[in-house]
């Protein structure tokens, strides 16, 4: 059985999530995205979970326009890169589970996430991946976590079109529900 934690504590659950604002992909088309899919997304869980919130941001920020980001995404995923994140991480030592939520680049998750599990200690912590597409849905983006987070559960992930991330309560309802991170 595992306790309860102690009053006051705060949540042991963190939403750390990485987005993009700008001109993206949006039904065959393009559209300037005020606010990213992803962090659409992100804004709905937070509503519906006790959670912590932590937005990776990129230290050098990507373009607004589509296609240059596209190229440095490529160049990023030849390369291998670890693209630095502007902010502190967070601690983690106070959370259980991990939601890790990004974008789809490329096929796999944008390589700044990559930055950010391996600064981050998730060793032991369960990882519950979200991710926002156009076309391609998970392109196993979790088992990409699984292989590269040997220490960590990484459970079933969550992929949604990202012009449908808006409307997603219903879905995420039933998601948070299977993965009991209702309070
Ligand atoms: C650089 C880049 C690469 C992308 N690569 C893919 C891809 O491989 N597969 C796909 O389905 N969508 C791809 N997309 C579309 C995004 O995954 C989709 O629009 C997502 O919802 C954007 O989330 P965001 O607004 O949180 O950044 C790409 C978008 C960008 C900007």
């Amino acid at each position: 059985m595992t306790s309860a934690p102690p009053p006051g504590s705060g949540p042991r659950v963190l939403l750390a999530y990485f987005s993009r604002t700008g001109e993206n992909y949006w039904n065959g088309g393009r559209r300037d995205l005020k606010v990213g899919n992803t962090k659409t997304l992100a804004r709905l869980i937070a509503d519906r979970i006790d959670c912590d919130t932590y937005e990776i941001v990129a230290a050098d920020p990507y373009p607004e326009a589509y296609d240059p980001t596209v190229e440095r995404n490529s160049a990023e995923q030849d390369d291998d890169a670890r693209p630095a994140i502007a902010r502190d991480l967070p601690d983690l030592g106070k959370y259980d589970t991990v939601l890790l939520g990004s974008p789809v680049w490329g096929s796999r998750a944008p390589m700044i996430m990559s930055t950010f599990v391996e600064k981050a200690d998730l060793a032991g912590k369960t990882l519950l991946p979200f991710v926002t597409y156009a076309v391609s849905g998970m392109s196993g983006i979790d088992d990409d976590y699984r292989t590269a987070l040997p220490d960590s559960t990484v459970l079933d992930g969550l992929a949604l079109r990202g012009e449908e991330a808006a409307d997603a309560g219903t879905e995420l309802d039933g998601w948070i529900k299977k993965n009991r991170l209702a309070t």
